[in-house]
């Protein structure tokens, strides 16, 4: 009886080492993952594309009237600790390409791309994973964060993808869930 116990423990044990050592080799062996791009969908917002503009992540179809450079962009997965660069969709070329959320205490600052990541304090660059489609981010404790906003800019039809840290009550913005699935257009 102990025996068969033991037997079984360690054949967990044994199967558990080995799930670990595939996921290990795996993960070394997938150098990058394309995400695709990503889309915020909330209220008022039906799937509109995040797109870079000036290391900014903005919302919508158009870029805003000040805007010097302002592509779509493709999500990549590098590393193992889930940082996610983008590729410009266009043939721009881009001054910063690591994404990156203001994580610090009230912050509610827009979402954006940094040259140099893991520089300003508060600023989190790494624990970005795609969970069912959905962009989450897993905070030191492993729980998945979602705290995306959509804030209007002047320009209508176009937004800041925004970074919610102690969900402020903002009477414009609208919370949306951001995806990397595009909408379904209607009728297909
Ligand atoms: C992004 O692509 C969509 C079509 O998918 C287009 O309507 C939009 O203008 C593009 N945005 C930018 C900033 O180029
Ligand atoms: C950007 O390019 C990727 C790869 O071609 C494509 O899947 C995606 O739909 C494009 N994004 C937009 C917003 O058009």
């Amino acid at each position: 009886m102990l025996l068969t116990i033991l037997t079984g423990t360690f054949a967990l044990a044994l199967f558990a080492g080995n799930a670990n050592a595939a996921a290990l080799s795996n993960r070394q062996a997938t150098t990058e993952t394309v995400l695709g791009s990503f889309y915020a969908y909330g209220e008022g917002l039906d799937g509109l594309p995040v797109f870079w503009s000036d290391e900014t992540a903005f919302v919508g179809l158009q870029p805003p009237p000040d805007s010097t450079t302002a592509t779509n962009v493709t999500f990549h997965d590098d590393s193992e600790d889930s940082t996610l660069t983008v590729t410009p969709n266009t043939t721009e070329t881009l001054s910063a390409t690591t994404f990156f959320v203001d994580n610090s205490a009230g912050a509610f600052e827009p979402a954006g791309f940094t040259s140099s990541p893991e520089t300003a304090d508060g600023l989190v660059t790494s624990g970005f994973i795609v969970f069912g489609n959905q962009l989450v981010l897993v905070d030191s404790s492993g729980a998945l964060e979602q705290l995306w906003w959509a804030l209007p800019t002047e320009t209508e039809g176009v937004w800041t993808l925004r970074w919610n840290v102690d969900t402020v009550t903002d009477n414009d913005a609208v919370p949306v869930v951001v995806k990397n699935v595009a909408p379904v257009p209607i009728g297909s």
